[in-house]
């Protein structure tokens, strides 16, 4: 798809379909900018559509005789309220409206209320994302109709520098999206290993894999306990990105990475939605998103390293018992009481080798708990860290992508939930604050002196309905946000 800046005024655009926002005020005025045949035909179906530019509100006309064809106009509620989100919201919702209609697609929404460089990225995004659609998976695919050239329309010139930006974190936000819709039978621990080799090959990236072998070197017996139970083997995936010239800022990125969550002997049954625990990958797919948006974006100053634990959570003769007793890579040793509190023990290891990297900063993502998803719902992740710092980045990070986070306490005395009678703790504690409980687990195997943020993206990892810029199914969330944080850094001392 490209998106480009119109050189027209809104009345001398030509395309086929054009978004208009409209505020509450003055609606016919603001229909007025039109190229004026439209205008009689306008304001009386306006009138018969009972169109009142509320937010959210859209309303679509057919205006055949002309080269414009569809007409959508979006409300933006009252000009005082809207904020750089609502734009987001509208482009998504006149996107929607688009489908079925191909030749060139504009939109004029009121950029000079914000910056030129953020409104056009957000809402470049917005279009994008909304009209993607993940048709691996069909045998004679139905493409999705829709207009395939995009036109911001009187936009400041600065805007282009943006829309540069777009291409690469759209295109890692989709591989996010295809990683986490596939099947968990196409989708395993050694593809997800090759994909990652794969995007390192292209986008330039360093990569390492550590086998079965040298994770059990490293005495990684936490993460190894999960991946026993299955015929696949495990792979410990290790993406680094290193820019030319001096690095100021050094930052690791870690993924959950469950290809498939049966719940191991504590077998997910009745509500658990077992056939949906394909998304059990949904942190590592989002880092892996990141990292090829960040390698293609190449900004200065910072290297991130990329890390996944990838395996599977089943159950053979050689699956984890419940009861139990592993030793992660720090020495600890944990009890595993519930054998489907999984992603807290691959990322154990995970995260003690993320420390030895010595980052300045470390974030994970992991579909943790359903626990935040009773907490949150599907549209916020939880976000836990000790560090104030840490948190304002990434929810300012958060802020500029629409992906909301909001932050959880790390209560250190719910560690007292983990204790064990044998081992230096149990996996899983009371199902009370189960998201927090999750937390404090992650925090034992992070080095106090590294600032570590644990971002609970159970549920929002995938929507049951087509919701702003996300289609029913994977919703690649924290590919933006994790592109927004690290790319802050480098302006940063
Ligand atoms: N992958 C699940 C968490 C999950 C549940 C994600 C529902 C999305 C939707 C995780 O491995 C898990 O099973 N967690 C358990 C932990 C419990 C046993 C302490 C849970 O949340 O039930
Ligand atoms: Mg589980
Ligand atoms: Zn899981």
């Amino acid at each position: 798809m490209e998106i480009s800046l119109s050189p027209l005024k809104l009345k001398d655009w030509d395309g086929a379909v054009l978004i208009l926002g409209v505020f509450e005020e003055d609606i016919e005025e603001q229909i007025g900018k039109l190229e004026s045949p439209y205008n009689s035909l306008l304001s009386n179906k306006l009138k018969e559509n009972n169109f009142k530019a509320k937010t959210g509100e859209s309303s679509s006309f057919y205006l055949l005789e002309n080269t414009l064809n569809k007409l959508i106009l979006v409300g933006l509620g009252t000009a005082k309220n809207l904020l750089l989100d609502d734009l987001r919201k509208a482009a998504a919702i006149g996107a929607r409206a688009s489908l079925g209609s191909k030749g060139k697609l504009g939109i004029r929404l009121p950029w000079e209320l914000f910056d030129s460089e953020s409104a056009a990225k957000v809402v470049s995004e917005a279009i994008r994302l909304t009209l993607f659609k993940d048709l691996r998976f069909q045998s004679k695919p139905e493409p999705k109709i829709h207009p395939e050239e995009v036109e911001l329309i009187e936009i400041g010139k600065t805007a282009e520098k943006s829309l540069k930006e777009v291409p690469p974190i759209c295109a890692g936000v989709e591989l996010a999206r295809e990683l986490v819709g596939s099947p968990p039978n196409s989708l395993t621990p050694a593809s997800l290993a090759d994909k990652a080799v794969q995007i390192a090959k292209e986008y330039e990236l360093e990569s390492k894999i550590l086998e079965k072998k040298d994770c059990s070197e490293r005495g990684m017996g936490a993460y190894l306990a999960v991946a026993q139970g299955s015929d696949l083997s495990p792979k410990f995936i290790h993406l680094t990105y290193r820019p030319d010239g001096k690095i100021k800022h050094r930052l690791a990125m870690v993924g959950k990475g469950l290809t498939f969550d049966s719940g191991g002997y504590n077998l997910k049954v009745g509500a658990a939605q077992i056939e949906l625990m394909k998304f059990d990958m949904g942190g590592s797919a989002a880092v892996l998103g990141a990292a090829r948006a960040i390698a293609e974006l190449r900004p200065r100053g910072i290297e991130v390293h990329f890390i996944v634990a990838a395996c599977e959570n089943m159950v053979n003769g050689s699956a984890v018992h419940p009861g139990d007793i592993v030793q992660a890579s720090n020495g600890k040793t944990i009890e595993i009481n519930n054998t489907d509190a999984e992603g807290r023990l691959t990322l154990a290891d995970a995260l003690v080798y993320a420390c030895e990297l010595e980052p300045d900063a470390i974030v994970d993502l992991a579909t943790l708990t359903g626990a935040c998803v009773i907490a949150l719902g599907d549209e916020i992740a939880g976000l836990w860290t000790d560090s104030d710092q840490l948190a304002k980045e990434l929810i300012e990070a958060s802020q500029n992508t629409g992906e909301e986070l909001w932050r959880m306490p790390l209560k250190n005395s719910y560690k007292e939930g983990l204790k064990s009678l044998l081992a230096d703790m149990k996996n899983t504690g009371p199902r009370a604050g189960g998201a927090i409980t999750a937390g404090v687990f992650l925090k034992e195997f992070v080095q106090e002196s590294i600032p570590w943020a644990h971002i609970d993206i159970a549920g929002t990892v995938w929507t049951e309905k087509d919701r702003d810029i996300n289609s029913a199914g994977a919703t690649g969330f924290g590919v933006r946000t994790l592109v927004d944080w690290a790319c802050q850094q480098k302006n940063q001392e």
